[in-house]
């Protein structure tokens, strides 16, 4: 059995004044007409097939969200097989361990699933080359290893995981695994050659998961397993108890279990890699939604009421009002009612530090 997860927990800081606390990004529609959320269901739900059978998808969301998380399911008719709620956001790795209890206690009829876990904010313009990689992914699941989606860098974004791996077939071992590398080290990367993002995408057998985390830091093993009391509520949410579930300490997935494993083989974990060619992109700041947008010939990028004269590779969001820009180079403007931001396109992964001095002045 195959189990869908999509986390959608994130608050999408970076797109700040367009995502906001109560409507982060993975709920909107940047890019067509399907927000980012639907986009990650429907592009799992591709994997339906004969050869193993797929369930509904697990959405580990947040409390906050959980309407907004019902509606766009329901708006595209998916089923799901759970939606788990956390009370206060733990980063992905908690988000993964409630979905493989789920996986391990509720699943009926279902040993040991392989879940196919995917982030809720990126694009994939290739949704056919995309479900061929996440088959060959979910055969290396089968067999027992964990198996990431590798992307071809084409900057130093240092906003991502980089993975170097060897070979050249379809399913590569993983040597390194490095997490959000400095400007440096990512230049470097990108120089030599033969490393590749880290997609986000994760496909391995629920007590793979749970085995790993249990090695690694059992510390959050058995913090969510004590918050891990299945009770389904309204609409079939589930919930994991609220006070137990603070104690959980915050780590994502990268951190806590996928740096570690090519570090320390003699734990027995193999990391695999599957490469991705498939048009994907994570828009996880202004930056990145700049580079996926079509470009005038100045590589400007106008998004709804906006006029650019004498400017180059800038980008206007314009959501309720006429906004023009004269004579900029490298800049981001985006309008909504209640907002404005303008800041230099390179420095756009610093729009988080707005949203945190924002936090300080609530
Ligand atoms: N349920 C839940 N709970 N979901 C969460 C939480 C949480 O506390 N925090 C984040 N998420 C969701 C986000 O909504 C997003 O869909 C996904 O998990 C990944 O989280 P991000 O915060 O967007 O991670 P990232 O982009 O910084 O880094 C990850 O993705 C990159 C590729 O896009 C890492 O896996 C990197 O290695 C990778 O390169
Ligand atoms: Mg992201």
């Amino acid at each position: 059995v195959l189990l869908p997860v999509v986390m959608a927990g994130g608050s999408g800081t970076r797109l700040w004044p367009l995502s906001r606390a109560l409507y982060p990004k993975q709920f909107l529609a940047i890019h067509g007409s399907r927000t980012l959320f639907q986009q990650a269901v429907e592009r799992l739900m591709t994997l339906a097939g004969a050869e193993h059978e797929l369930v509904g998808p697990c959405i580990v969301g947040n409390e906050e969200h959980r309407f907004l998380t019902l509606d766009q399911l329901r708006e595209m008719r998916a089923q799901p097989s759970a939606v788990l709620l956390e009370p206060l956001g733990r980063n992905t790795a908690p988000a993964l361990t409630l979905a493989a209890l789920f996986a391990r206690d509720e699943l009926k009829d279902a040993e040991d699933p392989v879940l196919v876990v995917t982030p809720a904010d990126q694009t994939v313009t290739d949704v056919g080359a995309f479900t061929q990689a996440l088959r060959q992914a979910v055969q290396g699941a089968m067999d027992g290893h964990i198996v990431i989606l590798g992307v071809r860098p084409d900057r130093p974004d240092t906003g991502f995981g980089y993975i170097r791996a060897a070979g050249d077939g379809a399913l590569r071992a993983v040597e390194a695994f490095v997490e959000k590398p400095d400007l440096p080290t990512a230049e470097r990367y990108c120089a030599e050659g033969g490393y590749y993002w880290n997609g986000g995408m994760f496909v391995l057998r629920a007590s793979v998961w749970l085995r790993a985390l249990r090695h690694f830091r059992p510390d959050i093993l058995e913090a969510t397993e004590a918050a891990w009391a299945p009770r389904r509520a309204d609409n079939g949410f589930l919930r994991p108890d609220k006070e137990a579930f603070a104690r959980v300490p915050s780590e994502s997935i990268d951190y806590a279990v996928m740096e570690k494993c090519p570090a320390d083989p003699r734990a027995g974990f193999s990391l695999r890699m599957v490469p991705l060619d498939a048009g994907w992109s994570d828009l996880g700041a202004w930056e990145a939604v700049w580079q996926v947008s079509p470009k005038d010939e100045n590589g400007n990028v106008a998004h709804g009421d906006a006029v650019i004269e004498g400017s180059r590779n800038t980008l206007v969001h314009a959501t309720s009002r006429l906004v023009s820009a004269v004579g900029l180079d490298n800049v981001v403007i985006v309008e909504t009612p209640d907002a404005v931001l303008v800041a230099d396109r390179n420095r756009s992964q610093d729009v988080k530090r707005i949203v945190g001095q924002l936090e300080q002045r609530a």
